[in-house]
């Protein structure tokens, strides 16, 4: 089954997933679909609510007589009336309820792929949050020892291999690294349904993180049991790709109405606050008076609705890079929620989420709260600042923070110091933190809006950096002609030019690390700047083109004279992605590189990153954009790995 990636955010994936009944676009919801009782029949699902795929559980159907042989006459597809994709369930879950089930777990592989499923899910055991390591281990042991069984039995069905391991995280990542080795189409979550329903996120977030950094990253990944859209925000930017919701029902058939922080009795509504379809046509005291069944229903549509539009909400959240401010708003409305947020606060899972996350993106970061200080971007942004970047002089002279770009604003303070010392380096005390001025227009320095009053916890993260980027060096907080006066005379200040060129060179070493700019910039440089806004546009270093600025990010793309030169003078693998040899005509007549022709490359390359093309014989082929991460480009099959800016011809 295909799967592939489209647009990211976060460690979050806009996915296009290909069953034999069409395809979905990831992150999505599958409404339970309860074969026994259909309250929404799935194909008004689609047509009202832009549902793709529906899960119903196989277990239920096996069992009853009827519809055990409609489905074995007329398919899943033919009992369900639903000629779009079908997920199945197996029985695990009412094995949790009741203790135990009459079931064996090749028996339902088998019965799921006679009923034509799309996807099918082998008979895991479900783990507990309450269970001993021991116990939890047993169960997590089975699950994988059934999984290998099963997925000898798949043939055309896709197959989804739940990873299990209560809330130990070793287990976890254990469960998931051994599944990720068969060939399975999707890994769900299982055993989170208690955690959810008990509002224990904390342990919820570490369970998906424990799981995710073991999985195979080219598949998709569901959180079994996840219906209520408080928490879709921070699953989908944590990886997880698909959400089963039975809550639109179980919530109606009690009267109570799904919304995107929470629920609400019906009795306790005076009004329609909605604008669903529901809410729109009917009056409170209409809903409140129908009969149950019609009451149900209406209450079961509001609810697939309100959770259809907050995935939607997620997708576009995505597409312009604003997911971790979803997230952040999300919590701020759940205390529990809230809560787990400081676990992504963690160096550990700082590190892990650092690496899916783009280096740019379309819109500035807005502060939100004290979690905001946390994004991975940000950690990267810090760790960059302390390992790549370094601050070159002794004294450092700091201004307070004021309107952007920092350098426009402090242009005559900026002109007197440099004219009079080039020997000192230059800092805004941000509410971000501390900005080297030549900095001040790259992302997310300049894209960025944090209010003026910020919470203390950012104030003591924002010292801590300050300190450690101005260790034993001489800190003057500007003063005027006072900080001047201070300044020792040197016999040769800067210009504008050599202003120009410390940008180009504290941007390079902030994007692609220590003494790149040495090898980028060597030789004579030349600049093109915007008349309009003065920004530096293209760099020529003997009139070869070595890279071009964004306008919108201040960040550079790489030309091809750039390539070369980091070719020439960095050891592989660094700024690499190998493509098989085969697929070197493919590149030389200017298509995209494709991940299933790439070999491997610089796992230090994040998503966005410029990056550069060689054969396996590390020959050049040509500079282009990262979408993926190399292990990424290494587990997915399908779709786009590299966008080609510029190649190579024979
Ligand atoms: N539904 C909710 N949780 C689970 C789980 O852990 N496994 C399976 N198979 N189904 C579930
Ligand atoms: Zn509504």
């Amino acid at each position: 089954m295909k799967f592939e990636l489209k647009d990211r955010d976060a460690s979050g994936r806009i996915g296009k997933l290909y069953t034999p009944h069409g395809t979905i676009t990831t992150p999505s919801l599958l409404p339970v679909i309860n074969p026994n009782k259909i309250a929404v029949s799935p194909k008004e699902m689609k047509k009202q609510f832009d549902i793709e795929m529906v899960i119903t559980n196989s277990y239920i159907i096996s069992k009853h007589k009827g519809l055990k042989e409609k489905a074995l006459d007329s398919g899943v597809h033919g009992l369900l009336d639903f000629n779009g994709p079908i997920m199945t369930d197996s029985g695990t879950f009412q094995s949790y309820i009741y203790g135990s089930i009459n079931m064996e777990p090749l028996e339902i592989i088998k019965f799921q792929k006679e009923i034509g499923v799309d996807i099918g899910t082998i008979l895991d055991v479900f783990g507990t949050p309450n269970q001993t390591k021991t116990e939890a281990e047993q169960g997590m042991k089975e699950t994988i020892k059934r999984a290998k069984i099963s997925v000898l039995y798949k043939g055309e069905m896709g197959i989804a291999l739940p990873v299990q391991g209560s809330i130990y995280p070793e287990l976890r990542f254990a469960c998931a690294q051994q599944l990720s080795k068969l060939d399975a189409d999707l890994f769900p979550i299982g055993g989170v349904v208690p955690l959810m329903e008990n509002q224990r996120y904390t342990d919820l977030v570490k369970v998906i993180l424990a799981s995710k950094k073991g999985l195979d990253p080219g598949k998709p990944v569901h959180l079994f049991g996840a219906g209520h859209p408080l928490i879709f925000p921070l699953a989908v930017a944590l990886g997880c790709d698909l959400f089963d919701s039975s809550a639109y029902i179980k919530y109606a058939q009690e009267d109570r109405l799904i919304f995107s922080n929470g629920t609400q009795h019906l009795k306790d509504l005076e009004e329609l606050s909605c604008c669903c379809p529901i809410c729109s046509s009917y009056h409170i005291n209409e809903l409140k008076k129908s009969e149950k069944i019609q009451r149900t229903k209406l209450i079961a549509e509001h609810n697939l609705y309100i959770s259809m539009v907050e995935i939607k909400k997620i997708r576009n959240a995505i597409r312009v890079g604003k997911l971790w401010e979803l997230v952040e708003q999300k919590a701020s409305e759940n205390p529990q929620l809230y809560n787990a947020l400081s676990v992504l606060g963690k160096k550990e899972e700082q590190e892990y989420l650092e690496k899916h996350e783009p280096v740019y993106k379309k819109k500035a970061i807005f502060y939100t709260g004290p979690h905001t200080i946390n994004r991975p971007q940000l950690y990267r942004m810090n760790q960059r600042l302390q390992q790549w970047y370094q601050l070159a002089h002794d004294t450092i002279i700091v201004f307070p923070e004021s309107t952007k770009p920092y350098h426009v604003t402090y242009e005559q303070e900026i002109t007197a110091i440099y004219r009079r010392n080039p020997n000192v380096d230059i800092l805004i005390n941000s509410s971000l933190g501390p900005v080297p001025i030549f900095l001040d227009e790259m992302y997310p320095f300049a894209q960025s809006e944090f209010p003026e009053f910020i919470d203390q916890a950012t104030i003591k993260h924002n010292k801590q950096v300050f300190n450690h980027l101005t260790k034993g060096k001489k800190v003057l907080y500007w003063d005027g002609k006072k900080t001047l006066e201070l300044l020792k005379q040197e016999k040769k200040g800067m210009t504008q030019l050599d202003m120009d060129i410390k940008r180009i060179q504290n941007v390079a070493t902030m994007q692609f690390g220590r003494n790149t700019d040495k090898i980028l910039f060597k030789g004579k440089k030349s600049l093109v700047k915007s008349k309009k806004t003065r920004k530096i546009r293209n760099v020529y270093c003997d009139d070869d083109h070595i890279v071009s600025m964004r306008a919108s990010d201040g960040m550079f793309t790489l030309k091809l004279a750039g390539g070369i030169r980091l070719h020439a003078h960095v050891p592989f693998p660094r700024f690499r992605v190998v493509v098989q040899n085969d697929a070197v005509p493919f590149i030389k007549d200017g298509k995209s590189v494709f991940a299933k022709f790439v070999k491997g490359g610089d796992i230090q390359l994040r998503p966005y990153d410029e990056c550069i093309i060689v054969d396996q014989q590390d020959q050049l082929l040509g500079v282009g954009r990262c979408l993926l991460t190399v292990d990424e480009m290494i587990a997915f099959s399908f779709g786009q790995a590299v966008k080609v800016r510029e190649h190579i011809s024979d």
